[in-house]
Parts: structure tokens; sequence; C-alpha cells
């Protein structure tokens, strides 16, 4: 096969040219990072739960109508996506207090909030992608007050559905962050979810338990991120119950 042209590598993902003109190939590394990068690791498996991970969650928005970049997966690591211009804010909703909320505001880790409360951070790593308001974000132009309506619709749709199939398998979503971008499609844009949907980007708690399934394993040191993140593939259906994620061949006797 031709070398691919990479076009982006970030922290936990890297993105190449696809097949098709305004197509995008998404490889998911098994690198992890937190803290703006200050701590790092490679956890085996990662990459490959949450490509099937993240397509399980687009595919389940696609199928109640809620637009995002996923097309299709391609094989264990890589998905193929609509390329898109993306929004420069990470858009976080919480439904119940946790991580910098609570740290700024001194709410205890798991209040419930009296409604979803929906952030906004600037996107640059530099910076350490600052909080700001819808007053930064109209003032330097990062998007319009329709983009801002849009976005703040599709971000609420998402908790919603996300919020269900979490309850479904026993898991409390106590926040999230999604990306948004913008598709051109002749004159006329539209805004759909982008990026990644998977336990990197959101807060998962055991409902019973209080267990943590998330990212915050890694960056509080609270054992195995890899057994974290099986367990949410498993409950959810997305991988055989007794398999774990295939990296390397595996002898068979
Ligand atoms: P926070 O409490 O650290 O602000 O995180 C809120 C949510 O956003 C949480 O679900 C983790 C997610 N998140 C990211 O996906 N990327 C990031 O860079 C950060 C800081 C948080
Ligand atoms: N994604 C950020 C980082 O890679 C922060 C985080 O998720 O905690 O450093």
């Amino acid at each position: 096969m031709a070398r691919r042209k990479k076009i982006y590598e970030g922290k936990a993902k890297t993105l190449y040219e696809g097949p098709e003109p305004g197509t995008i190939v998404q490889y998911f590394k098994d690198d992890a990072t937190a803290f703006n990068a200050e701590k790092k690791d490679v956890i085996e498996g990662k990459g490959v739960l949450n490509n099937l991970l993240s397509e399980y969650f687009m595919l389940g928005l696609t199928n109640i109508g809620v637009p995002n970049h996923f097309l299709k997966r391609l094989n264990m690591r890589e998905q193929l996506v609509r390329s898109c211009e993306i929004i420069p804010l990470e858009v976080i909703v919480r439904n119940y207090a946790a991580g910098s909320m609570s740290k700024r505001l001194g709410i205890e880790e798991g209040t419930q909030l009296p409604r979803p409360i929906v952030e906004y951070c600037y996107k640059d790593d530099k910076l350490g992608d600052p909080l700001v308001t819808e007053e930064h974000i109209a003032a330097f132009g990062w998007a319009s007050q329709q983009d801002m309506d849009d976005i703040l619709s599709l971000a609420l749709r998402v908790n919603d559905f996300l919020s269900g199939v979490m309850y479904g398998v026993g898991i409390r979503l106590v926040d999230f962050k999604i990306e948004v971008g913008r598709v051109f499609e002749g004159d006329y844009q539209r805004l759909v979810v982008a990026d990644e949907i998977s336990p990197d980007s959101c807060r998962l708690w055991d409902i019973e338990t209080g267990q943590k399934l998330d990212k915050d394993v890694f960056r509080r040191d609270l054992g195995s991120l890899t057994d974290a993140y099986t367990e949410v593939a498993k409950r959810l259906g997305v991988m055989p119950k007794t398999s774990t994620p295939a990296s390397k061949p595996t002898l068979i006797n």
C-alpha cells in the first residue's frame, strides 16, 4: 500500500489523508497523557479500545440523528472520518461535579448538579486549554452566535444519549468533552461532533461502587487503565466478554 500522508499527530491519535477527498483516517495510539502531557505512558491496547468505543458511540449518535464525522471503522486501530475544520473549543458537559470544576468552585466530587452545565475551553496546549466564556468566543471570532446555538444543542443531545446508554449498563456519566467540526457542503456549512468519544474524554463511574472507569484511573494512579476501559467495552457489548484487546498475535496450542 502506498505510504499515506500524515496530516497531524496529536497526543492520542494520528490523522492521515483518507482514500477519498474529504476523508481522513484516524489512527488511535496507545499513548496516554494527562495534565497537558506532563504525565505520559504507553498503555497497551488503549488505542484498540478507544477505536471500538468511539465507533460505538458515534454510530449510536448517527442512529438518533446527531450529526458526527464518523464514516466507518477500518481495522482495530483506525477509522475513516469526514474531514472537518475543528472549532478550537473543548466543549465540556457536566452532570456531577468533578475534576477541575470541583477544584475551581470547591464542590465535592460526585455532587449532582442542578442541571447539566456546559463549559468551553480554548483548545491550545501551550496555554493549557483555558476556560473561556461565550464573550471570548464571540469577540475572538472562534464561533458565531449561530454556531454556539448549534454547539449547545449538539452537546446536550450527546449528553442525553450518552447518559442513557451508560445508565443502561450501570455507569454514571459524570462529565465529558466533545469537539465540534465544520463540514462544508458547497456554500453551506454544518456542525458535526468530531474527534472521539471514549473513556479518555469522559468521566464514568460505576453506579453501585463508584469505581472509576475512565482516564482518571491513569491521571490519579488508580490501577489498570486497560482493565477499566475493557470493563466499559464489555458492558456495552463492544467486545467479546472473554477476550482482551488483541495487540499481539496469540499462540494457539
Ligand atoms: P476537567 O474536570 O479536567 O476539566 O475535565 C472535564 C472533562 O473533560 C472530563 O470528562 C475529562 C475531559 N477532558 C478531556 O477530554 N481532555 C482534556 O484535556 C481535559 C482537561 C479534560
Ligand atoms: N488531554 C490532556 C493531556 O493530554 C489532559 C487530560 O486529559 O488530563 O495532557
